[in-house]
């Protein structure tokens, strides 16, 4: 079966990414910096599908150790892309750092990529494209408007970098795949979402307050023009978007793309409030959650969520699982890490 290259594999997505990809047959080789992951991750991954992805630790910001990979691994076929800085707030205060590491890496890829007889990249993209959208749900077609941060605008600036290189390289054919809210842990409890300190994110800073890690929740704001009050959100389940990646690189291997850049949603369709996950996160658990009302976080945008329909009619792909499915995924595996750890 083909060799794969899943970079930032260690990671998330990229190692539910990665188990599916092998539960698919394909063989698999992660880099990873190790920046923003642990080593554990692999033997999680080995666990769960009985076969261990080839490794390498590397940093895609030296190029010559890129020209370096692709020599040794010249049987590669595709690559996932996901290596990249990802908190927002932290691209605001340092962006030198995310234009370094999310765009040179992207174009050292591609230089490499432009030398093989044919070769499938599928690119790690966001939502955070759309920033707020005029219309919901959101389409592919909706436009692409000034990034809220410097991480958005790697994002944008990586699809347009992936586009223009695919229009002049006949041999190279390209998906962005623009998530909405990953969330949730493979249902083994293996592998999950691995946050370093504070969690920016929702829900492992639900998890973590539900363990007893973080004395309670601050939700940012209740005062937007929603049902509630608070931000609506598209949460779709990691699997569900490790899925639709497999999907997304078997379209290209197998020829079925229409145009060689092509972008797609990966959402449920499904917007849900922050007291919804709340709420999500009780049912699931039994728990009770402490949270406190405080004031909005600079940049959240009020309401994001996908139109699935091109994914579904022409990806053929469907997210199948649910709010509380994630929710019951991410506190098993928040009780699992907390008593590993
Ligand atoms: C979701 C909602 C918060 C934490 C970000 C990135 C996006 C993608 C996913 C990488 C918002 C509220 C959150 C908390 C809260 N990342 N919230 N209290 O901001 O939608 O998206 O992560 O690709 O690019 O922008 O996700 O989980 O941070 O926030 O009330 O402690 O939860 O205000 O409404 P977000 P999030």
């Amino acid at each position: 079966m083909d060799k794969i290259l899943v970079t930032g594999g260690l990671g998330f997505i990229g190692s539910h990414t990665v188990v599916e990809l092998q539960n698919e047959g394909f063989e698999v080789v992660i880099i990873d910096d190790l920046s923003n992951s642990s080593i554990k991750v692999l033997d999680g991954i080995t666990s769960i599908t009985g076969k261990a992805p080839i490794f390498e630790k590397m940093d895609l910001k030296d190029k010559s150790l890129v020209e370096a990979f692709f020599k040794k691994h010249n049987d590669v076929k595709g690559v996932i892309h996901f290596a990249a800085s990802k908190a927002v707030g932290e691209s605001v205060k340092e962006p030198l750092l995310y234009y370094e590491n999310n765009i040179s890496t992207l174009v050292y890829l591609l230089k490499e990529l432009k030398k093989l007889p044919e070769a499938s990249f599928i690119f790690s993209s966001s939502c955070t494209v759309y920033g707020q959208a005029d219309e919901l749900p959101i389409t592919e077609s909706a436009p692409v408007k000034q990034a809220e941060s410097p991480y958005g605008n790697t994002k944008q600036i990586g699809e347009e970098i992936i586009s223009d290189t695919c229009k002049v390289t006949p041999n190279l054919k390209a998906i962005a795949l623009r998530y909405f809210n990953p969330v949730g842990a493979h249902e083994s409890a293996k592998i999950g979402e691995l946050p370093i300190g504070v969690p920016q994110n929702l829900v492992p800073f639900i998890t973590q307050t539900g363990i007893g890690l973080r004395e309670e929740l601050s939700v940012f704001g209740d005062d937007y023009p929603t049902p509630d009050g608070t931000c609506i959100r598209d949460y779709i389940h990691v699997v569900d978007l490790a899925k639709a990646h497999v999907v997304a690189l078997k379209r290209l291997l197998e020829n079925k793309n229409t145009s060689n850049y092509e972008t797609f949603n990966l959402g449920t369709g499904k917007g849900s409030s922050v007291l919804e996950v709340v709420q999500s996160f009780e049912r699931v658990s039994g728990k009770k959650l402490n949270y406190k009302i405080v004031g909005r976080r600079e940049g959240d945008i009020i309401s994001a969520y996908a139109d699935t329909n091109k994914a579904n009619k022409e990806l053929g792909w469907k997210a199948q699982l649910t709010l509380d499915d994630a929710m019951r995924s991410a506190w098993k595996w928040e009780q699992v890490v907390r008593d590993t750890n």
